[in-house]
């Protein structure tokens, strides 16, 4: 099956990475928000993007009036009727994932595939609400997405070998390496990367060494470009705390047991670095 056109559901910190991917690799691209609002906020941070590529030589100033052409925003699901996959960025809750795949089951043409970019809820729940299951995988990109080169795919009990195939084939022509992983709760990064995250927050809460000490020990002993607190501040502590609860519910391992701070922390509405506040300060 060919790819011509992309839709991404979300323009936020991933949807809008994603976004910029595709367009970038030359796809004709709808990304979709909720209201106008939030789809000018995430349109902006793609266009601060190419500017800072295009400063960089990174762009040449076609290249990145060509890359503009590709990318329409919208707020109305029904501008993505004639996509031919979709990548869905909406925020990690199950009941709105629910609600969303079979409005976007009924309205996609039948061939047109369903990838959703969940970072450990279950792709099998979405496919099981829509009448494609088989054209429904996961295809889950890291922060920050135009940058990072792994992707996973995520591949469910009904999934088919074709749609993987075209999966793979597509993440290449993104630019991107494919890894191949079942559907279950983390997949492979996360459910390696959630214990080493929230172990920090652990640390820290046991007073066993400060903040800077375990970021600078981690970046200087292990070669990691951010320590912990950094990176969780990156990829936002509330998208952890989700991971580490989607990951817990489905193991009942304590080792995924979020720890009381970082849920403290989310409560108080310190995402990190979106929200100007995390376990370092932005403003
Ligand atoms: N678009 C295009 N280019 C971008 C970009 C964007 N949105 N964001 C950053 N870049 C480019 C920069 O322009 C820069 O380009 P240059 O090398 O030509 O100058 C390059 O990326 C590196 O950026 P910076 O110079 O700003 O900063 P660093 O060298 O410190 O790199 C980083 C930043 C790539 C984020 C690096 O620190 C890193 O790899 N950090 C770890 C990130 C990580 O682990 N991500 C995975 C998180 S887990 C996840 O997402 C899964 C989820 O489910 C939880």
């Amino acid at each position: 099956m060919e790819i011509r056109k992309v839709g991404v559901i979300g323009c936020g910190l991933m949807g809008g990475g994603i976004a910029q991917t595709c367009a970038q690799s030359g796809y004709t691209t709808v990304v979709r928000e909720v209201n106008q609002e939030l789809l000018d906020k995430g349109l902006a941070r793609i266009e601060a993007a190419w500017q800072k590529m295009e400063s960089k030589g990174k762009l040449t100033t076609q290249q990145a009036a060509e890359t503009r052409e590709h990318l329409r925003g919208t707020i109305n699901l029904e501008d993505l009727a004639d996509c031919d996959v979709i990548i869905e960025a909406v925020i990690e809750n199950m009941e709105e994932k629910l609600r969303l795949y079979p409005a976007l089951d009924r309205l996609l043409k039948p061939e047109a595939l369903l990838l959703s970019n969940t970072s450990s809820l279950s792709v099998t729940q979405m496919g099981a609400v829509t009448k494609r299951p088989g054209k429904v995988a996961g295809l889950h990109f890291f922060n920050p997405a135009p940058v990072m080169q792994l992707v996973e795919i995520v591949r469910t009990i009904s999934t088919s070998d074709e749609t993987i195939e075209t999966v793979q084939q597509f993440a290449r022509s993104l630019g991107k390496t494919p890894v191949l992983a079942k559907d279950t709760a983390g997949f492979i990064v996360n459910f390696l990367l959630i214990p080493y995250l929230i172990s920090a927050v652990r640390m820290l809460e046991n007073g066993v060494a400060s903040r800077d000490d375990i970021d600078t020990a981690m970046k200087l002993g292990c070669g990691y470009p951010m320590g912990p607190f950094t990176l969780l501040d990156y990829v936002g502590l509330d998208t952890t705390l989700w991971a580490a609860e989607a990951i817990y519910d489905e193991y009942k391992d304590p080792l995924y047991a979020p720890p009381p701070l970082l849920r403290r922390m989310v409560q108080s509405g310190y995402y990190g670095k979106k929200s100007g506040k995390g376990f370092y300060d932005y403003q």
